[in-house]
């Protein structure tokens, strides 16, 4: 049943560029509108919202803070963003007009259920965006988008998380589109760039041999650092906790900007440190100060491994290891550039003569708080 992998993970990272094209289906029309028939909260309820709140754990909680960028841009709707585990616990405050929308790939973890619970206590609507159709977490919901990664078995979640940032932007269009902000136009050529994301991803996917490589390289080490900035924080943060959960190695994420109020003093010789870079194209200013960040700490000793657009050239002289991703509009890059993270800790993992789909401690679904 894991058809000729010799792990559901590798199945499962095969199967994104159809996970991610079965969730967009039926959800476009041709003339690239949105029409998300399950979110049966109205449209006189969602033109009211005023605000936004996101509430999941571990790789949903990642979605969800690529999501705040995309429903920002797109609705110009303040959106929050919180670890479930934290948030009904501070007295967060929320009304009628707030949209919680609550990311859960099983369905069933009690942290985000109880948190979904208390926003509904206080009148606030719930959307879910969840894997597992008839779990608890939809029943308990207002309504529910369904992401169609089909069943995801090993622990590390892979393609329920490419589908829960394809089911985050399909919300933040549709809530753009209901709304009618000024975004209109770029909504149009996003949706377009959407349709044809399948096709990127598994484009990825045919060039991890080098990915491969270099992970098995780098199996001796301790420690990897993952850096990010706009979405490709949250990318690296997600970067480092695939490594922490499948390698057992000391793995940490930071925004970039980040470096020199403290991580920078982490660097020495030969430290491996993946960074995730934006498009030159849209926000040049950040692509230029990361370039910047990776000759900052490859001149302090460390392995630079860059994830970067195809065509830039920028980065080439300060990158020790190389990884291309296709050019994609700048919200979008996550979904192309998780891929080779995930294809990195697998095989370290499995370098590392680790259990690949059942990491040490760890459950599929947590339900217990
Ligand atoms: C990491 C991972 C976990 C889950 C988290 C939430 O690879 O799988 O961090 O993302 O436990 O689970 P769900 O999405 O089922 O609520």
């Amino acid at each position: 049943e894991k058809g000729g992998y010799d792990y559901f993970m590798l199945k499962e990272i095969a199967e994104q560029p159809k996970a991610v094209a079965d969730t967009l289906l039926g959800r476009i029309d041709a003339a690239g509108s949105l029409t998300l028939d399950e979110v049966r909260i109205p449209t006189s309820v969602l033109r009211e919202v005023d605000k936004v709140v996101v509430v999941a754990c571990g790789t949903a909680f990642h979605a969800g803070l690529i999501a705040k960028y995309a429903i920002e841009h797109w609705t110009r709707v303040p959106c929050e963003v919180e670890l479930a585990s934290e948030f009904r616990y501070r007295d967060p405050i929320l009304d009628p007009r707030t949209l919680v929308i609550a990311i859960s790939q099983s369905g069933e973890t009690m942290d985000t259920l109880m948190a979904l619970r208390h926003a509904r206590e206080q009148g606030s609507k719930v959307l879910a965006i969840c894997n597992t159709n008839g779990s608890t977490i939809p029943r308990e919901s207002d309504a529910v988008l369904y992401t169609h990664a089909g069943p995801e078995v090993a622990v590390a979640s892979t393609k329920a998380f490419l589908t829960q940032l394809v089911a985050c932007y399909l919300v933040a269009l549709y809530l753009g589109q209901v709304r009618g902000t000024k975004w209109g136009d770029e909504i149009v050529a996003v949706v377009r760039d959407l349709s044809k994301i399948s096709g990127e991803v598994e484009k990825v996917l045919e060039t991890m041999e080098p990915v491969r490589a270099l992970a098995r390289s780098l199996a001796d080490k301790n420690t990897v650092l993952f850096l990010g900035r706009h979405v490709g924080y949250p990318v690296a943060l997600e970067g480092a906790l695939k490594l922490k959960e499948l390698a057992y190695m000391h793995a940490e994420g930071f925004a970039a900007g980040e470096l020199k109020h403290g991580p920078i003093a982490l660097i020495e010789d030969d430290l491996p440190v993946v960074v995730v870079v934006p498009s030159p194209r849209g926000r040049s200013v950040l692509h230029d100060k990361i370039v910047s960040n990776i000759q900052e700490i490859r001149a302090r000793g460390a392995r630079t491994i860059v994830i970067a657009e195809e065509g830039d050239e920028a980065v080439v002289p300060y990158a020790d290891h190389l990884i291309r991703i296709p050019a994609t509009p700048t919200l979008l890059q996550p979904l192309v550039a998780t891929v080779p993270l995930q294809v990195f800790a697998c095989e370290l993992a499995t370098a590392r003569g680790n259990e690949v789909d059942q990491p040490r401690n760890l459950a599929k679904s947590v339900t217990v708080e």
